[in-house]
């Protein structure tokens, strides 16, 4: 169950918050690339900002560590690796592609988790999934979290699957039912409380960790830091 959010009022006394949405899928009639733009729409409604952006603007050739080596970043990435820097969190809209990911949104996430500082870490993020499916692919989104959170990203444990996603959007865009609209709207907006109370008022001590072991520095080491 969602907790109810602080902000009923659309953009009622938020501090600023910038967010990252894109849809993981290629497809000019993506249903999750309007599922996407619902959500970029409801985080401007609840007064936070939007950067709306599609799979094809990070697309890459397939991660090649040799390829890196020699030629360093795709422009794709380093355009993805700006704008994620550029935002406080991420939300992504992902496609199930046989009950996990689209392998353009893993190679992206590979090709990205290559930069020091690592983007995700400590990144929050929102996972939403929309499908022709009665799961809505949400299974995918389970696989989606493992690579993100191998990675540090902060993902809320609500996520937010649209089943029958071809049949659940009206002529709009909008999401048809009203309660699945409001459970929507909850979602997003819990989410934005969450993203705000970490960038705003951050309240936790932070935890000193010492690394008592030698520090990795042969390139097979640093691979896997
Ligand atoms: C390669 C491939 C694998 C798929 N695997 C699944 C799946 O495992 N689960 C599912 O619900 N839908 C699956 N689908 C159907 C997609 O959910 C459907 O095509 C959806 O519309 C894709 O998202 P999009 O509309 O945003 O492009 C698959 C589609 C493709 C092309």
């Amino acid at each position: 169950m969602l907790p109810p959010t602080t902000d009923q009022e659309p953009g009622g006394g938020r501090e600023p918050v910038r967010f990252l949405v894109f849809s993981a899928s290629l497809r000019t009639n993506s249903l999750n690339a309007r599922l996407a733009r619902l959500a970029a729409v409801s985080i401007e409604a609840h007064g936070g900002t939007a950067d709306l952006a599609s799979m094809s603007d990070f697309a890459a050739p397939s991660y090649d560590q040799d390829e890196q080596a020699e030629g360093g970043f795709p422009s794709s990435i380093e355009v993805f690796r700006r704008r994620l820097e550029a935002s406080d969190a991420f939300v992504i809209a992902s496609p199930e592609y046989n009950g996990s990911m689209p392998g353009v949104l893993k190679n992206a996430i590979d090709w990205v988790s290559r930069y020091k500082p690592q983007p995700f870490n400590t990144r929050h993020g929102l996972l939403l999934s929309a499908s022709p499916s009665m799961v809505g692919g949400n299974r995918g989104l389970w696989a989606l979290r493992v690579p993100l959170e191998h990675l540090g990203a902060r993902l809320s444990p609500d996520m937010f699957s649209l089943a029958q996603a071809h049949q659940a959007l009206d002529e709009a865009g909008q999401i048809e039912s009203a309660p699945l609209r409001e459970r929507f709207e909850n979602n997003i907006a819990a989410f934005m409380d969450l993203v705000e109370a970490a960038k705003h008022y951050p309240c936790v001590k932070r935890a000193w960790f010492e690394f008592l072991g030698e520090y990795p520095t042969t390139p097979e080491v640093a691979r896997v830091e």
